[in-house]
């Protein structure tokens, strides 16, 4: 794997621009400049785990990530078989019928795909950060609508569902953790509900975002002010063939005003 170049964000000290010289009034105004000037980080890979973390550090590169790896991202084309997809899948058919559906982070849009059908609606949209992936997903998918999305950024929309789905997306999000749960609230209707479904390594060892969510209940905590929990299921795969992980499966129905 090779880098080429950097974003603002994660430069190195040699690739940042020195500030000394300049006079404090103009560095912010440099600094953005230099920001919008500089290509986002080139990487040269095609395995998808290289645009994701490096070094310790959460990269994000997803739109490269998805014209660029070799084997389909997460394996998310095998994930159907997944124990946590069927648990997630039956608690939402207990609590159903919704109307608007949306789910956050869908990558190439195989989960919405299974929510359609379990919940026998085409009334699903896929949202992602990467427009390669939502094209992807138009040509898997055609019965079913997506966008692209950037959940980590401000929303100024008129749009509200009444189900809102995001699994296993929270490694990504966790530096915007508070603007991600306001964007959620935000889009969720009145007595809408919310299923996240996140998975998490060992809580012994260290992984990126364990500052900021230590724990599944650390997870939960932030949700309780919105959302009355109506389900929480916790759910142990390392047993499982092809499982990794321990998952939190929740899902909360918006508090009224
Ligand atoms: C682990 S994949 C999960 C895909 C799908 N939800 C599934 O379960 O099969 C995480 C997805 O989150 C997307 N993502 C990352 N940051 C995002 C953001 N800020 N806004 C929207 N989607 C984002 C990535 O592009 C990726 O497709």
């Amino acid at each position: 794997m090779s880098l080429i170049t950097s974003r603002g964000l994660f430069m190195s000290d040699k690739e940042s621009p020195s500030n000394e010289s300049i006079p404090k009034e103009h560095r912010e105004q440099r600094l953005m400049a230099f920001q919008m000037e500089t290509p986002m980080m080139q990487i040269e890979s095609n395995d998808y785990h290289d645009f994701v973390f490096r070094d310790g550090r959460l990269v994000g590169e997803f739109e490269q990530m998805y014209q660029k790896s070799r084997e389909v991202p997460w394996h998310q084309d095998k994930d159907i078989a997944r124990i946590d997809c069927r648990v997630a899948l039956e608690m939402l058919a207990t609590r159903g019928p919704y109307g608007r559906i949306i789910e956050i982070g869908c990558g190439l849009g195989y989960l919405a795909d299974m929510i359609s059908k379990k919940l026998g609606t085409n009334n699903v949209l896929g949202a992602d950060i990467s427009a390669t992936a939502v094209s992807k997903a138009k040509v898997l998918f055609p019965r079913l609508d997506f966008t692209v999305l950037d959940i980590t950024c401000p929303l100024n929309l008129s749009d509200s569902f009444d189900l809102i789905v995001l699994r296993g997306c929270f490694w990504y999000l966790f530096p915007q953790i508070e603007q991600v749960i306001e964007n959620i609230v935000k889009l969720t209707k009145p007595n809408g509900h919310v299923m996240i479904a996140q998975n998490f390594p060992p809580l012994t060892g260290d992984f990126i975002g364990k500052e900021t969510i230590p724990s599944p209940d650390s997870l939960l905590e932030r949700f309780k002010p919105h959302y009355d929990i109506v389900m929480d299921v916790r759910l142990d795969d390392r047993q499982v063939k092809g499982g990794n992980d321990f998952w939190l499966i929740f899902l909360g129905r918006k508090k009224a005003l």
